[in-house]
């Protein structure tokens, strides 16, 4: 795992964006798979400038996203779509039929996992995958307990996830308690990971990942045994 420490959240955006400008420059036809939260907001700021700029162009990238929660249809404001359109997607030049994120109101959401899987399969797997971590130590929403699930599936939040994630929310009820996430397989399955972490409460958590045991109570740690992932945060100063 190469490790690169910066000084702020503003640091830490900037590198993960060069690297994400620099692989679809280099491979126009990048598989990128992305995620949601706070942490990557900067990065795609970043991103749509560049684009405005004319430094990089999405035409021929494909997305596919780590996770979105069930219940909730992609118009809505909380769903991981309206967040990647509003973030990202409407400020650059990707093309529509080539975003793909889970579809949260499949009345089956076991099918859904398994047709998401398959699509990452179709398109020869993902070149580039950033991800943050909770605070739980999870990626994606692959939660901490006793296995991590290989292939992407329905995930069942954790009490702290959705702790966590109510902030996002007016009320903490309205959170929702599942998600269909990509698996720990499917994330390890990348050509390279970026791994994105910042702010002091993270910390802890983010040391035991990356240099402790590999252990399925922090999903993260699993990522020391990729071959070509680099983690940037602002916590190793
Ligand atoms: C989001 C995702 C999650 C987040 C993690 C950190 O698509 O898969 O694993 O990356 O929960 O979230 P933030 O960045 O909001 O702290």
């Amino acid at each position: 795992m190469k490790i690169v420490k910066v000084k702020s959240y503003e640091e830490m955006s900037s590198v993960v964006a060069d690297l994400i400008i620099a692989e679809v420059n280099a491979n126009p036809k990048t598989v990128l798979g992305l995620a949601t939260g706070s942490t990557p907001v900067g990065v795609y700021k970043l991103i749509a400038e560049a684009y405005k700029k004319g430094e990089v162009d999405f035409s021929q990238v494909t997305t596919v996203n780590l996770d979105e929660y069930c219940g909730l249809s992609s118009d809505n404001p909380q769903s991981y779509r309206y967040y990647m359109n509003e973030n990202l997607f409407k400020h650059i030049n990707v093309n529509k039929a080539n975003i793909h994120i889970p579809d949260g109101a499949a009345s089956d959401p076991f099918a859904e996992a398994e047709r998401y899987e398959s699509l990452i399969e179709s398109l020869g797997g993902i070149d580039l995958q950033l991800l943050g971590m909770g605070h739980n130590g999870h990626i994606a929403f692959i939660e901490p307990g006793g296995e991590l699930p290989a292939k992407t599936h329905q995930a069942r939040l954790t009490e702290q996830t959705i702790k966590a994630n109510s902030r996002f929310f007016k009320e903490s009820e309205e959170v929702p308690v599942s998600a269909i996430s990509m698996g720990i397989k499917t994330i390890m399955n990348a050509g390279k990971i970026i791994f994105a972490v910042n702010g002091n409460q993270k910390c802890e958590v983010l040391k035991k990942a990356l240099f402790g045991p590999v252990t399925t109570m922090i999903p993260a740690s699993v990522l020391q045994m990729h071959n070509n992932a680099v983690t940037v945060t602002d916590c190793l100063n």
